[in-house]
């Protein structure tokens, strides 16, 4: 028997990355996974590989930033699939500059996306996860939810607010049994670069993504994998996870 076998996992942000991966791995430790992003196309190739291996997934387009959208995620959860065990909040942006180039439409974005969008879906999942009496929720967060440096400030706002709200969520949630873990990766080869517009911070960060040996979505994946899978008693709260190569 699979270790998550019975079990139901919601990720956002599953069409790419990081999201993509975990769903993926879930899946083959025996969870049914509902896999939650914008872009549909990308989703239904993931269902395809999920299915072709045997794994139960159900596909959601979910833009987080809409509470409705976000709360419908978690509904439909539910009623397709009779229970939300695992919530990874995974859905993401990362657009680096300098305060001082006032690119304030990225600011929102990166609120409305990394803290509001985990906040509305949280919000929907701890209501299930209370009335079953168990859950789990993994927010991802970042090294820049622990430090932050110039270009990176409103970034790792968002990723230190990630981290004070997993907090908080925890100790809410100890009578509940709902575990909480905060997974904060280094540099991941991923397209959250991609993203960056200001010239500036995309040679900044671009030593720290050309590294020889740069951490795969898989390695994020299965990290929360282990975190998901410890007995009811072990609560994993913290991961932070570099590439070997990487120093800050
Ligand atoms: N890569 C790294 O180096 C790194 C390091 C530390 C932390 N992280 C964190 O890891 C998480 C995943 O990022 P990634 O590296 O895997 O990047 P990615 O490949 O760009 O994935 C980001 C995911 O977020 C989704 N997303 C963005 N806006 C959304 C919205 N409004 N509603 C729903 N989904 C949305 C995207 O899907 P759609 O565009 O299809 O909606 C995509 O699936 C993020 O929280 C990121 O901050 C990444």
């Amino acid at each position: 028997m699979a270790k998550l076998d019975g079990k139901v996992a919601v990720i956002t942000g599953a069409s790419s990355g990081i999201g993509e991966a975990t769903a993926e791995t879930l899946a083959a430790e025996g969870a049914a996974v509902v896999v939650a992003a914008r872009r549909e196309d990308r989703l239904n190739d993931l269902v395809g590989r999920i299915e072709g291996d045997g794994g139960r997934v159900l596909p959601v387009a979910c833009d987080v930033t809409d509470e409705e959208q976000a709360h419908a995620l978690i509904q439909g959860a539910k009623d397709e699939l009779g229970s939300v065990d695992i919530l990874v909040n995974n859905a993401g942006v990362m657009q680096l500059s300098k305060i001082e180039k006032g690119l304030s439409d990225e600011w929102r974005t990166m609120f409305d996306v990394n803290v509001m969008g985990l906040l509305y879906v949280t919000d929907a999942a701890v209501q299930v996860m209370k009335e079953q009496g168990s859950g789990h929720l993994v927010n991802i967060s970042s090294v820049a939810g622990r430090k932050t440096r110039p270009g990176v400030g409103v970034y790792s706002g968002t990723k230190f607010a990630v981290n004070a709200i997993s907090e908080a969520l925890r100790q809410e949630l100890i009578e509940d049994n709902v575990r909480v873990t905060m997974i904060e990766p280094g540099a991941v080869e991923t397209e959250l670069p991609n993203h960056i517009t200001d010239e500036e911070a995309k040679e900044g960060i671009d030593a720290l993504y050309q590294l020889d040996d740069i951490l795969q979505a898989e390695d994020i994946a299965n990290a929360i994998a282990y975190c998901v899978t410890q007995p009811p008693r072990v609560s994993i709260n913290e991961v932070l996870i570099r590439p070997t190569q990487q120093a800050n």
